[in-house]
């Protein structure tokens, strides 16, 4: 038989309480609750910026096959696909790759232009859509879980982030921020500290790292992420639809 077609019992459902204490946890209980609990079936989504070198770095020292992919948008720096490569020979993993459906692409651009995302916010979202979202979509088609870098203090729309949620978005499968309440400072002191291959245009005043013509490097004291979309003005409206929807409730396990 197939592994794919191996028939499953689905996870026990994560209670409130539980929840709750995994809050309080450290990144490196999160992540070993994580992988204990999911295994094979929850997976890191890295955009191979600090925080997610940071988490795979975390990851693969508790399990070396842990697994992560990445949303190739097709409009990455060059820097990023460099990072890939050497966090890729460190660590020895395989890194899984998404790409856009080439369709989609093909009549997006031929019906808008291939910078479509500089005319307005909806095609900019649309863009996204695209090249990030519906490739989301079919990375977390069979998993029960899965890992982001994402911190409470990177912008006003993610200060309610919680360590473990139930994402409402992609079917309830629950949704891991294993850093959700570090610090900027305590990222590249663990990246430091271990020697980590990170993306050389965070020394080049990028401290958030997206598609190369929807990014931009930021002025000293200005909002880390204001080089994201930059020509857009309003800080709520600045996600690409990977983490839109705030937590969904949750129901309490047995
Ligand atoms: S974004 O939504 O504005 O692009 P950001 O760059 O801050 O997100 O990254 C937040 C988290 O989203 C990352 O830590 C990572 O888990 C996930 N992420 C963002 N972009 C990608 C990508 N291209 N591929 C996989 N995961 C991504
Ligand atoms: Fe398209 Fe820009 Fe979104 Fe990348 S960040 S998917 S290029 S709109």
């Amino acid at each position: 038989m197939a592994a794919s077609t191996v028939p499953r019992a689905a996870p026990a459902p994560v209670g409130q309480t539980e929840m709750q204490s995994l809050d309080r946890a450290t990144a490196e209980e999160v992540i070993r609750w994580a992988l204990q609990r999911f295994g094979q079936r929850v997976a890191l989504a890295s955009s191979f910026g600090a925080e997610d070198v940071v988490v795979i770095d975390l990851m693969t020292r508790q399990d070396p096959r842990a697994r992560v992919f990445t949303l190739d948008t097709g409009r990455l720096p060059q820097e990023t696909y460099d990072v890939m490569d050497a966090i890729r020979g460190r660590y020895g993993i395989p890194i899984e790759v998404y790409s856009p459906q080439t369709g989609a692409v093909e009549k997006m651009v031929r019906e808008h232009g291939m910078n479509l995302f500089y005319q307005s916010v909806e095609f900019r979202k649309m863009c996204c859509g695209v090249r990030k979202v519906e490739p989301l979509n079919r990375a977390l088609a069979g998993l029960d879980a899965w890992m982001t870098g994402l911190r409470r203090d990177q912008a006003v729309t993610r200060t309610g982030v919680r360590k473990v949620e139930v994402d409402g978005d992609h079917g309830g499968i629950l949704k891991i921020n294993p850093i959700a309440d570090w610090t900027s400072d305590r990222v590249w002191d663990h990246i430091r500290k271990h020697g980590i291959p990170y993306n050389r245009l965070h020394d080049r005043g990028y401290p958030s790292i997206g598609c190369a013509p929807c990014t931009r490097a930021v002025k000293p004291g200005e909002d880390p992420r204001a080089g994201r979309w930059w020509w857009e003005q309003d800080p709520t409206s600045k996600e690409c639809g990977l983490h839109t929807s705030p937590p969904a409730p949750h129901k309490e396990g047995k």
